[in-house]
């Protein structure tokens, strides 16, 4: 698979097949997110990997009750610096190389913004002094979603200025 189909292929995945997901599987696709570029080279973020079945389910109700984290593979949690410049955009990066690097490997992603902070930072021990950006989950695909609409070139590009 190249990089282009694995952009145009991508979905949101959020039915998951009852098949394992092998903890070295993961630890390969963790390192396309440790791959990814920071500013600065910083690598100023930290995942924290959630992947025991009943701590999945534990999950669920912490972001808003979608079933289909419960059932994931594993649930990835990102932290950043807070005094990182970058603190939301090298999470993004890394994360996002995460998602075309698990379509190539034949899994399934799903960003997970909906949660609650205070609940996750507790069930997770986030040290204080780390900032919660976004969640993932990672598991094999029981779904082929159609593709979501995306706007035009047209109104998202502006040539030389607005
Ligand atoms: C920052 C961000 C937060 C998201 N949060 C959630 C979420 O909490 N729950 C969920 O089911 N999907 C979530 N998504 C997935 C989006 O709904 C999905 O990416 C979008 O509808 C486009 O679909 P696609 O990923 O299949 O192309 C999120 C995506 C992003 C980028």
């Amino acid at each position: 698979m190249d990089v282009e189909e694995a952009i145009r292929d991508r979905r949101s995945i959020r039915k998951w097949a009852d098949k394992p997901l092998e903890r070295e599987t993961l630890e390969d696709l963790l390192d396309s997110a440790r791959l990814a570029p920071s500013g600065h080279n910083g690598q100023r973020w930290e995942i924290i990997a959630v992947t025991e079945p009943s701590r999945l389910k534990q999950l669920v109700p912490m972001c808003h009750n979608p079933r289909h984290v419960g059932a994931a593979g594993a649930f990835l949690f990102i932290i950043s610096d807070p005094d990182s410049k970058w603190i939301h955009v090298d999470p993004a990066i890394a994360l996002d190389h995460l998602t075309l690097r698990a379509h190539e490997m034949g899994l399934g992603t799903c960003w997970i913004g909906a949660f609650n902070e205070g609940r996750i930072r507790t069930f997770l021990a986030i040290p204080e002094k780390r900032i919660s950006v976004i969640g993932m989950t990672v598991g094999y695909p029981a779904e082929t979603p159609e593709p979501r609409t995306r706007r035009d070139l047209e109104d998202l590009v502006h040539w030389e200025r607005y």
